[in-house]
């Protein structure tokens, strides 16, 4: 099948390259000359495991290519949408104007039959409206994706489950070879369980951040909490590692705009629950630097610039957050994410050291080492993933 990919980011390039994959041809469209540039020569602009593999693969074979000209769509019947959609400055809603204007510089170029594919998280309701707007002869799907940064490509590849909205069949033809699960339904519910998918983990990591400041408040073990939880088969151990709270390119700006949806559906309840999500995250990031003012450190060296181990995305991450908030002199170390010192570097003359991303790198450093480092041995774990005994007995204090 000849397809195009409409947006190229993590979610775009990812899925043109797994299309290739399975066999069809495949242009990606982009308004980022810089980044349709690194990706027609086989490398993806930001980290994901096996990309740059299936990158350079199928741009070698000439089953994928990527374009900043949106009239290569006129070669292909199926049209996946994969722009961003984020967060409107100064409200909660999404901002849709990406995706207005992906669509309007390619529907000129659709002669005949075609289908247009939404796969951008969008507010319900964003489906119905656009379908308003388009020709009789273009159908419109909504097949929301759940893959997550670091398992971009086997998440692709092997997804949960397909969630298709809309009438039409021609994705069933195309992901019959995963094997997987499909979901046929109209275009709201596909709009709204993704929603609801993010949603619902960002409150499951803002309910134990929320039991771990409890914990911390009469001295309890959070982990030892978590993991107990996380064995009852009704709850799982997934999203319940206290800490930081949640940050990228999706789970905060999805749950405000899932907010703002319930509220102006009337579910006033649920956009209460929504806002305490959000605030509980908030909290987790203030209450480290309060944490650090009241240190009053001149140095701070921040362990983490990436929102989650195993990814180069800084998308409101919560360490750099931290270190945005500081008026003292910040380091910000990170293993992935390009601009960041090495930790050595980040450690040198620190008064007050912060664990904010999980990285093993940082996890499993050896404190005797580090405490050379330092100026003064004080670490905050944000991730309650430190071995504190150990830190400890080396010398150090652990927040
Ligand atoms: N990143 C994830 O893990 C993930 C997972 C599931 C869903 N999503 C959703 O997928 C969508 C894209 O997210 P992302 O993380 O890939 O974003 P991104 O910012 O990495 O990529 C968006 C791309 O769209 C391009 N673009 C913008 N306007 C365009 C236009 N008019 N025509 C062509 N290209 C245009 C941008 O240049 C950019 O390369 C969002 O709705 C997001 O919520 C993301």
């Amino acid at each position: 099948m000849d397809i195009t990919m409409v947006g190229t980011g993590y979610l775009g390039a990812t899925h043109a390259a797994c299309m290739a994959e399975l066999g069809h041809r495949v242009i990606g469209i982009d308004t980022d000359a810089t980044k349709v540039e690194a990706l027609n020569s086989g490398r993806s602009p930001f980290y994901e495991p096996g990309l740059d593999e299936l990158l350079a693969k199928h741009t070698t074979t000439g089953r994928l290519r990527f374009t900043t000209d949106p009239a290569a769509a006129s070669a292909a019947r199926l049209h996946f949408l994969g722009v961003g959609t984020p967060q409107h400055p100064g409200s909660d809603e999404a901002d849709l104007s990406a995706l207005h204007a992906a669509v309007a510089s390619l529907v000129p170029h659709l002669e005949g039959e075609h289908t247009l594919v939404g796969k951008s998280t969008v507010p319900v309701g964003t489906a119905r409206a656009l379908a308003a707007t388009l020709p009789p002869t273009i159908t419109l799907l909504w097949n929301p994706e759940f893959l997550r940064e670091g398992h971009a490509v086997a998440d692709t590849l092997r997804p949960d489950r397909i969630v298709i909205g809309g009438d039409g069949d021609i994705l069933d033809e195309l992901y019959a070879p995963l094997g997987r699960p499909i979901i046929h339904t109209d275009w709201e519910t596909a709009e709204l369980v993704k929603g609801a998918a993010n949603a619902l983990l960002a409150t499951k990591v803002s309910f134990i951040n929320g039991v771990a400041t409890m914990c911390d408040a009469v001295g309890a073990n959070i982990t030892e909490l978590s993991r107990a939880l996380g064995l009852d088969h009704r709850i799982g151990p997934h999203f319940l590692a206290a800490g930081l709270g949640y940050g990228g390119g999706c789970l905060p700006k999805d749950t405000r705009s899932f907010r703002h949806q319930a509220a102006s559906l009337g579910a006033e309840s649920t956009a209460h629950l929504l806002q305490a999500v959000d605030a509980i995250n908030t909290e987790r990031r203030t209450r480290v630097i309060d944490q650090i003012r009241a240190l009053q450190p001149q140095r701070v060296a921040i362990l983490g610039a990436a929102f989650k181990p195993g990814s180069d995305d800084v998308r409101d991450s919560p360490g750099l957050a931290i270190a945005a908030a500081l008026d003292c002199d910040v380091a910000v170390a990170d293993p992935l994410a390009p601009g960041y010192l090495d930790v050595d570097c980040a450690l040198d003359g620190a008064d007050v050291v912060v664990l904010a991303t999980a990285w093993p790198d940082y996890v499993n450093l050896d404190p005797e080492w580090a405490k050379k480092k330092v100026r003064s041995p004080r670490i905050i774990d944000g991730r309650y993933a430190l071995d504190a005994t150990a830190w400890r007995q080396a010398g150090w204090i652990v927040m």
